[in-house]
């Protein structure tokens, strides 16, 4: 066997084998990292997550282990919160203890972060789910349909905000901890789009569905999607608007809605940006924008069609414009820059785990790389004629050598610290779930089956407003 080969093979032998667990005789998902000597006892990395298991189910249907999946997606709905207060919420993670399933949705997590990204992950993946097998039946079932029912009164309940962004506490998603994410950070907003989008695509298959909240659910997608391009989206010309524009503006018709002073445009941007690039930024919120890249907010806005195609080749250009910083010796940076000195003691709270070029203050995560990949490949899928930068080709290569030479190496470690992601991070867990998989599916979308690339598309927007509008003229 090739070194290439075993390391798949390995790859593959610790998901299969080690990682996903079962409970009363079948598959519920994969731990979040395997159990090593000397583990601290308390921590929950032999919980089952569902944000970890998102490659996890995307591999296991790729291969062909739909099974798995559909149980997966069932074990979950079964632990959707149906308390009054949290009714609708998927949980963090999960765990068997005496028999039973104790579901974590933020009561027992360490400072007692909500997790509002898995609540979103569940109708996408569910939708995946039923795009790749076709499984109707399972998508008009009726605990389905009544789950998808609980998210959207959720997600779609009245509010004080009028803008279609969800606003959260810190450490809502990947980011579980401090860092000044609260408000509205890009993941969510992006995670709720892609959300919304499939729970309608779900519901449109069931036309005793409820017709109203499916009316609202497109609603709040067009607008989402309208508001993220125009307050997220930034490249050089965005950016001289913004420095120009007036503040203290009240009323209707104004251009700087959220009262942002020039001076919270940080200088970076401008060598960040270089030429061509531009990107989503971080949050928006009164007077305090977030102008920080967050690598896997960006890949899903490209995956998800957030961005347009132009939008995603200037990402692309950015990505390689910055390489040192975003892939370095291990690809890919969770967010850049870091928060230093005073703000980090501010906004995190003197978080240990957080130190500047650590964890998930600008630490490198492997597991992110994936989503980079599919991203272009999945750009490279639905426009072949556009002729991209060479650059983003050799990139490609780039970070899937860089992951086969170093992961088995490092243990597949859970991240890297330190400027250039080559440190191993100073509390890492090793053989962590999503560290394999992700490379596993590197490894997929550039070497077996590019043509795979769509596994993650989205339902369109305006394919799903036709058929509703078609639907109501047949009842
Ligand atoms: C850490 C990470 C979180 C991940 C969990 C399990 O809490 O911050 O994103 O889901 O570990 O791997």
């Amino acid at each position: 066997m090739t070194k290439e080969k075993s390391v798949i093979a390995l790859a593959e032998a610790l998901i299969f084998d080690q990682a996903l667990v079962k409970f009363q005789g079948a598959y519920v998902g994969a731990v979040a990292a395997l159990s090593q000597l000397g583990d601290a006892p308390g921590l929950n990395y032999g919980e089952v997550f569902i944000r970890d298991n998102v490659p996890v189910m995307l591999y296991l249907l790729l291969k062909g282990k739909t099974e798995i999946v559909r149980h997966f997606l069932n074990t979950c709905l079964q632990l959707q919160s149906s308390q009054f207060q949290t009714r609708g919420i998927f949980p963090t993670s999960f765990v068997e203890q005496e028999g039973k399933l104790i579901a974590d949705y933020g009561q027992r997590a360490i400072g007692r972060v909500v997790s509002v990204d898995a609540t979103l992950w569940w109708p996408i993946l569910a939708w995946m789910y039923v795009q790749r097998t076709g499984d109707q039946e399972w998508a008009c079932s009726p605990t389905v349909q009544s789950g998808l029912q609980r998210f959207l009164e959720l997600i779609l309940h009245p509010q004080f905000r009028e803008a279609p962004t969800l606003f959260v506490p810190d450490g809502a998603f990947m980011i579980d901890r401090p860092l000044d994410v609260w408000g509205a950070p890009l993941e969510i907003q992006v995670l709720l789009y892609g959300a919304l989008l499939s729970s309608a695509g779900l519901m449109l298959h069931h036309f005793e569905g409820d017709q109203h909240l499916l009316k609202r659910c497109l609603d709040r997608a067009r607008r989402l999607r309208h508001y993220l391009l125009k307050h997220y989206w930034v490249n050089r010309q965005t950016i001289q608007v913004l420095r120009r524009r007036p503040t203290e503006e009240y009323g209707d018709t104004i251009t700087n809605e959220y009262n942002i002073q020039t001076e919270m445009i940080p200088h970076w941007l401008q060598d960040w940006l270089g030429a061509d690039g531009g990107f989503l930024l971080g949050n928006i919120r009164t007077g305090r924008p977030d102008f920080r890249f967050f690598t896997l907010g960006n890949c899903l806005g490209a995956i998800f069609g957030v961005i347009s195609p132009r939008q995603q080749r200037a990402l692309f250009e950015l990505v390689i414009h910055n390489q040192t910083a975003l892939v370095g010796q291990m690809p890919m940076r969770i967010c850049h820059p870091p928060l230093n000195d005073e703000e980090w003691r501010r906004k995190t709270g003197y978080d240990r785990k957080n130190l500047p070029w650590c964890y998930h203050n600008a630490g490198h995560w492997p597991s992110l790389s994936w989503y980079l990949v599919l991203a272009i490949q999945s750009y490279r899928k639905h426009y072949p004629d556009s002729i991209l930068d060479p650059q983003i080709l050799i990139l490609l290569n780039q970070i899937y050598q860089l992951l086969l030479q170093q992961l088995p190496r490092q243990r597949w470690a859970e991240y890297f610290d330190g400027p250039n992601g080559t440190w191993i991070g100073q509390q890492a867990r090793l053989n962590q779930t999503w560290t394999i998989v992700g490379f596993l599916l590197v490894h997929h979308f550039l070497k077996v089956c590019p043509d795979d690339a769509n596994i993650l598309d989205l339902p369109v927007l305006k394919d799903l407003e036709r058929k509703f509008e078609t639907n109501q003229n047949l009842t």
